[in-house]
């Protein structure tokens, strides 16, 4: 009743089309970001808190930190972490190690489309690092 080689050639003339969006889109697709760390962060090798907290977390981290200095008046911050104080700052801190912002922070911002990243919500009163 069927016509065996017809359905397996049908078959493949489906699965050809259905992958060519694929093969168009090669070459096109986005770099994933890739974030660097600068010599001085390689040297601390751990961030404030474990890493993918970090990475998922900063921004919840430094809403924290705000609220601590601006509201409580707290100056440092102890990380179970590292076992360590750190200055509540995101210049004297997280710039001080993360200075290649460029190749940091906004490598995944640009990337990741979010406004505090390149776009100068922080940076209109926070100073940025000078690279
Ligand atoms: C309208 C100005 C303004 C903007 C915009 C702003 N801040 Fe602040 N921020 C301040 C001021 C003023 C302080 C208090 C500084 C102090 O007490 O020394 C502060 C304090 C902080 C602190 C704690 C202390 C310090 O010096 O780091 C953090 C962390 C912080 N801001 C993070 C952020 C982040 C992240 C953004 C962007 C999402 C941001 N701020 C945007 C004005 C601003
Ligand atoms: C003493 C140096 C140091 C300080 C201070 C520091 N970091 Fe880090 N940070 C690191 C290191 C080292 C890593 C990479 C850790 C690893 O690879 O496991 C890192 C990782 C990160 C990551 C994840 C990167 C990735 O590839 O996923 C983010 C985001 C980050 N830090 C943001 C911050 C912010 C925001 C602050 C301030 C609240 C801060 N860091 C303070 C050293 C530091
Ligand atoms: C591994 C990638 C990565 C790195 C590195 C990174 N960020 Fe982010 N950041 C993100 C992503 C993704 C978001 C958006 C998170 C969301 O929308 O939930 C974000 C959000 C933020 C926000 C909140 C922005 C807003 O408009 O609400 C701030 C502030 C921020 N990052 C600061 C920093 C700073 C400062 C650094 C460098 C020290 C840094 N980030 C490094 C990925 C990264």
């Amino acid at each position: 009743m069927y016509d065996k080689g017809k359905i397996i050639a049908g078959l493949i003339i489906g699965m050809l089309i259905i992958m060519l969006p694929f093969w168009l889109n090669i070459g096109k697709t986005r770099k994933l970001p890739d974030p660097k760390l600068s010599e001085k962060a390689k040297l601390a090798e751990k961030c404030i808190l474990p890493t993918d907290e970090m990475r998922s977390a900063h921004q919840v981290l430094l809403v924290e930190w705000r609220d601590l200095a601006v509201r409580d008046g707290e100056r440092l911050y102890y990380s179970e972490y590292n076992q360590k104080k750190y200055e509540i700052s995101l210049e004297n801190t997280c710039m001080d190690c993360h200075s290649n912002k460029k190749e940091f922070c906004d490598e995944c911002h640009n990337f990741a489309g979010v406004t505090g990243g390149s776009s100068p919500t922080c940076w209109n009163c926070h100073n940025e690092p000078k690279e």
